[in-house]
């Protein structure tokens, strides 16, 4: 145990980094244009990314659809390899790893998506779908043992274990996701990424799968990187909140910093969108809509990619990449703006 580490601290310490970006870069090439002859395009889909997830705690994303959200998932999962930049897991370089290590590190990470329906195989039993995961890690548990920890999976994610012998179209949606969160669990992994994983479900399911992800973090101190396009939800659920545009983080920060007091442009009117509990509060603002689509990461603009649709762009908005500002004093906040606010 390192000198630094007081005894009797406890198992899960949270709030120490567990999950690591450091300048994670994914270009795709894309398909090119019909004819050929012309070079083809590159899609920036993550373009420059450094975030950290803390044990026991949760990490939102949230940005405009193709921002690159499930792109850096993947990378953060090891799932595909970065153009350039590093994951660390625990401070280890987690592409740098053993294949056996890297392995068991993958167990760690496991993905809940957005609808079960659709990943989950129809012609598997429920039993059998949360079962599988521990007959392709094979050493992890023995076969006896096997049946028995999925059954009580079911019961952890309130699935009833009688329905063990059930196929997924036998379920509700809300059952569905529960049962794509149980297989989740199945390996014991430490980090839950979950994409969209309530954005499928009524706004009452939803509040209850969101309930079931904070009642099994408390009791596994399990840490989630969590998106959602829906600001509302992800103000339910994070510790954090990351705001992602075209690939890059604009804004980072503890929930209440960034949902209080928005700093960046895009974050404000992401948030003027969100219906405010809070009267006194931002609403008062009023609605900012912003303007046409986000540009294509084919060609992101120059400088501050945002400058093409903020109503505070200047010239050097034009010119230059906004730097991350220092974390504030008050909360902790990032930005990534020439004229942010406060
Ligand atoms: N395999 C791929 N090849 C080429 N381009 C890709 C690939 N995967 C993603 N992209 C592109 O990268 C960009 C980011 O995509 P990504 O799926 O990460 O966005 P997202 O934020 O998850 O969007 P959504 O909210 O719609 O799920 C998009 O322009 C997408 O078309
Ligand atoms: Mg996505």
């Amino acid at each position: 145990m390192p000198d630094d580490v007081p005894t009797g601290a406890p198992l899960v310490e949270t709030g120490v980094p567990l999950l690591e970006a450091r300048g994670l870069v994914k270009h795709y090439r894309s398909g090119g244009l019909p004819l050929g002859g012309r070079r083809r395009a590159t899609v920036k889909a993550v373009d420059g990314v450094d975030l950290t997830l803390r044990r026991g705690s949760t990490l939102g994303l949230v940005g405009e659809s193709g921002c690159g959200k499930s792109t850096l998932t993947r990378l953060l999962m090891a799932l595909d390899r970065p153009t350039s930049g590093t994951v660390l897991v625990e401070g280890r370089d987690l592409l740098a790893l053993p294949s056996a290590e890297l392995r068991r590190r993958r167990r760690d990470i496991q993905l809940v998506m957005q609808d079960p329906y659709t990943s989950l195989d129809p012609r598997m039993t429920a039993l059998e779908i949360v079962r599988e995961p521990l007959d392709i890690h094979r050493d992890l548990m023995p076969k006896k043992e096997r049946a028995s920890w999925a059954h009580e999976l079911l019961h952890m994610v309130g699935l009833d274990p009688g329905h063990a012998h059930r196929h997924p179209h036998q379920f509700s949606g809300g059952q569905r996701q529960r049962l794509g969160i149980a297989r989740a669990l199945a390996l014991r992994p430490k980090i839950l990424v979950c994409d969209e994983p309530v954005s499928a479900l009524d706004v009452s399911v939803q509040a209850q799968v969101i309930n079931l992800f904070k009642e099994l973090q408390r009791e596994f101190g399990l840490s989630y990187v969590f998106i959602a396009h829906d600001l509302a939800v992800v103000r339910h659920v994070a510790d954090e909140v990351a705001v992602m545009y075209l690939g890059r983080i604009v804004e980072h920060g503890d929930r209440d910093t960034v949902y209080s007091r928005p700093a960046h442009p895009y974050t404000r009117a992401l948030l003027s969108a969100v219906p405010d509990p809070d009267p006194r509060g931002r609403g008062a603002t009023g609605r900012i809509v912003l303007q046409g689509d986000p540009p294509s990461p084919t060609r992101p603009p120059t400088g501050c990619a945002f400058h093409t649709r903020c109503w505070k762009s200047e010239e050097i908005c034009v010119d230059q990449q906004p730097v991350p500002t220092p974390e504030s004093a008050v909360g902790r906040r990032q930005v990534s703006c020439h004229f942010p606010e406060n």
